[in-house]
């Protein structure tokens, strides 16, 4: 098997501390080559993590999608970059994983997987929580029943933010703060859990809120949801608390509780009624990438596709438009 060759454009934070050492870890991808505004940065990126092109470093996406050894690009810039970026590597004909949240606007979002389609490429979007071992174990469990019928959910995801200096903060290439950082993530989850027994979500109501540092844009968000079977879900993500991460299920004949799951690392404590749920913490970002590269191989749907990206952004709109 040949490993997907993937291109990395930006060089930030999830690039340099997940990414880039996750593509080092899997089977089925490797790190070819990267994108950065500066020449000297993408070089020393390339150098850092091992790029494998002859000549690996761009400062100019077009640059870089005139590869044709290069089959895919990872979109890991800030929120309301990632258009532009994937409807030009679709054009040219390369596969894409986007960074979440797919966009800041639905039209752009659906010009994105429209792109995406007209050439045949595949598209995923990365909510590598998806991919988190004993996310995968609880779920199984509610798919078995082993909870009945869950009829709500709820997800609480907040960190500690020292100001407003993160471009999330702003319009520049942000749209929405505590939503698109954790919140997004968290209605992801939601989604995974309810849609396939609940039905989509028919009534959404919402609340953003910016107390402490005044940002444009939402400090905290509260999410509610109904679903077609009357289900519920809440989601509240924030950028103001150090304070417990927690996902609960409430189900007809059972409760389950996951505590410290919601983050970079595939680890935490879930139980179901009280008793530990067994899994082996694994790296939900090489979870996140074998599962493109195998739908990219196998031309089949990655776990979270444009479509579901699309939904998710949809989402978010309805709640803080
Ligand atoms: N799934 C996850 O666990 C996770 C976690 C964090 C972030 N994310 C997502 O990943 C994306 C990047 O987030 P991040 O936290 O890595 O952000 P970040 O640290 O600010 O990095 C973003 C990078 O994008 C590049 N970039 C391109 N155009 C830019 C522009 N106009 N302004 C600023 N930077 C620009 C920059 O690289 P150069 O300077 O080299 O051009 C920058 O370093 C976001 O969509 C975010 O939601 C996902």
């Amino acid at each position: 098997m040949t490993p997907l060759r993937i291109a990395l454009l930006g060089t930030g934070g999830i690039a340099n501390e997940f990414l880039a050492p996750a593509l080092a870890q899997c089977e089925g991808a490797r790190l070819w080559s990267v994108l950065s505004r500066s020449r000297s940065n993408a070089e020393a990126f390339a150098e850092r993590h091992g790029a494998l092109a002859p000549s690996p470093a761009h400062d100019s996406l077009d640059a870089l999608l005139a590869d044709p050894d290069l089959d895919a690009v990872l979109v890991a810039s800030p929120d309301r970059v990632h258009k532009e970026q994937v409807i030009a590597a679709a054009r040219a004909g390369k596969h894409v994983l986007c960074e979440k949240p797919l966009a800041t606007r639905v039209e752009d979002g659906v010009a994105m997987v429209r792109a995406c389609e007209e050439r045949g490429v595949t598209l995923g979007a990365a909510y590598h929580l998806r991919h988190h071992a004993g996310h995968k174990a609880l779920v199984e469990r509610v798919r078995s029943g082993a909870l009945g019928r869950v009829r709500h959910t709820r997800v609480q995801w907040t960190f500690s933010a020292p100001d407003a200096s993160n471009w999330r903060a702003h319009d520049d290439v942000g749209r929405w703060w505590a939503l698109a950082s954790v919140g997004t993530h968290a209605i992801d989850l939601v989604r995974w859990i309810m849609v396939p027994h609940a039905g989509e979500v028919v009534e959404l109501k919402a609340i953003g809120s910016s107390p402490k540092f005044g940002a444009a844009h939402d400090e905290s968000a509260l999410v509610a949801m109904r679903f077609e079977d009357g289900s519920t879900a809440e989601v509240f993500a924030s950028v103001l608390f150090r304070a417990a991460r927690r996902i609960e299920l409430f189900g007809d004949d059972g409760y389950a509780q996951a505590e410290g799951t919601l983050g970079p690392w595939g680890k935490g404590e879930i139980t179901v009624d009280d008793k530990p749920l067994e899994y082996t913490p694994t790296n939900p970002y090489v979870g996140e990438l074998e599962d493109f590269a195998r739908a990219v191989r196998a031309k089949t749907s990655p776990a979270v596709d444009g479509h579901e990206a699309l939904r998710n952004l949809e989402l978010l709109e309805r709640a803080l438009p």
